[in-house]
């Protein structure tokens, strides 16, 4: 039998991509979603990985920047992929080192476009409505050490309509991750 395929998912906040991803492996005996990792302690992954029976681990800056302590963890995990969804800290150079082509992101634009330090949630919505953008999407990439730069794995767009809000967009955007995210985790894990 072949090895079972174990994820870490990263999460800096509510986490509703990482339940949906737990949710498309859930009768998958090939693959494990393994931990769930964050560095806020009010983030609402926490509590779907209590509800959902995921190990939690809270960890420090110091310990993600300053040390290898997390690479440390994840290799002592066997972890095989590191999803990060809806993660706001750039990875450290030695952490995709220890990763190759192994870190996958998920962005709520079309890269390159809305992408970049501080373009993260609502101020990406925001953008692409004051821009007048008639289409929006989302980006699924590899993680390289730059913020939104790495190869691009899979785009779908949806239409931006003149009277849509950014919590429109958002919520149009949202469903999208939703509906697509696993599925490419999945094709990247064939992959490993
Ligand atoms: C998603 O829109 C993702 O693209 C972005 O942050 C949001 C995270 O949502 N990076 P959730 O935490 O998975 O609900």
């Amino acid at each position: 039998m072949s090895k079972v395929k174990k994820i870490a998912i990263f999460a800096s906040g509510s986490g509703s991509n990482a339940e949906s991803i737990v949710n498309y492996f859930v009768d998958n005996v090939s693959v494990e979603v393994a931990y769930f990792l964050t560095y806020n302690i009010e983030a609402g992954i926490l509590k779907r990985g209590k509800r959902l029976g995921i190990p939690t681990l809270i960890f420090s800056k110091q310990n993600f920047v300053q040390s290898d302590a997390i690479i440390k963890f994840l290799k002592s995990q066997d972890i095989d992929l590191v999803v990060l969804a809806g993660f706001l800290w750039l990875i450290p150079p030695a952490f995709i080192r220890a990763f190759p082509d192994k870190i996958v992101n998920i962005h709520p634009a079309l890269l390159p476009k809305f992408g970049g330090k501080g373009m993260w949630g609502h101020h990406v919505h925001e953008a692409v409505v004051a821009n007048e953008e008639t289409e929006s999407g989302i980006t699924i990439h590899l993680v390289n050490e730059n913020y939104d730069e790495g190869k691009i794995l899979f785009q779908v767009k949806c239409p931006v309509l003149a009277s849509d809000s950014a919590e429109i967009v958002a919520q149009n955007v949202l469903k999208l991750e939703h509906e697509h995210f696993s599925r490419v985790v999945e094709e990247v894990l064939i992959g490993l």
